[in-house]
């Protein structure tokens, strides 16, 4: 099984960017630990940071050639990226939207996402755990 997953602009600032929010784990602290729970699985993951809304719609348009699922944290373009819904709706490869924070309590403009009713599901406020059950569930829908 091949799962790739994605991390959504300024990500690649994780545990400089807002500690308090975000926690102090880096993104390859993010990822190592992802590898480590995939390999449990017998899962390959790849994995795929851009602060580009276009780069990001390119690495989904083509992950029907080479992964079964994905894993994503869309960051900010949760919030405002019909581009990005449009192309996981386009491929119709199940995925998993993750947030590190709980979006619900903060922001109202955080609240809504666009992605989330394409989603299998939504996993939102649990640091890296919430990475670590959209993994397992994504492995576990797949495997079924
Ligand atoms: C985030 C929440 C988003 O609202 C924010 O724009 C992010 C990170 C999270 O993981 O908590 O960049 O997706």
């Amino acid at each position: 099984m091949r799962i790739l997953v994605i991390h959504g602009p300024n990500l690649n600032l994780l545990g400089k960017r807002e500690p308090e929010i975000y926690g102090t784990l880096s993104l390859n602290d993010i990822n190592q630990a992802l590898e480590t729970l995939g390999a449990e699985f017998g899962c390959s993951l790849r994995f795929f940071q851009s602060n580009n809304e276009g780069l990001l719609v390119d690495e989904i348009q083509q992950a029907p050639e080479n992964y079964d699922a994905i894993l994503i944290n869309p960051a900010a373009y949760t919030h405002t990226s019909i581009a990005l819904r449009d192309s996981l709706s386009a491929i119709g490869l199940p995925f998993v939207e993750v947030h590190l924070s709980n979006i619900h309590r903060r922001e109202e403009f955080r609240h809504h996402s666009y992605l989330a009713p394409l989603a299998l599901g939504q996993i939102s406020g649990f640091g890296l755990d919430s990475y670590l059950l959209g993994l397992r569930a994504l492995f576990n829908y797949i495997k079924n």
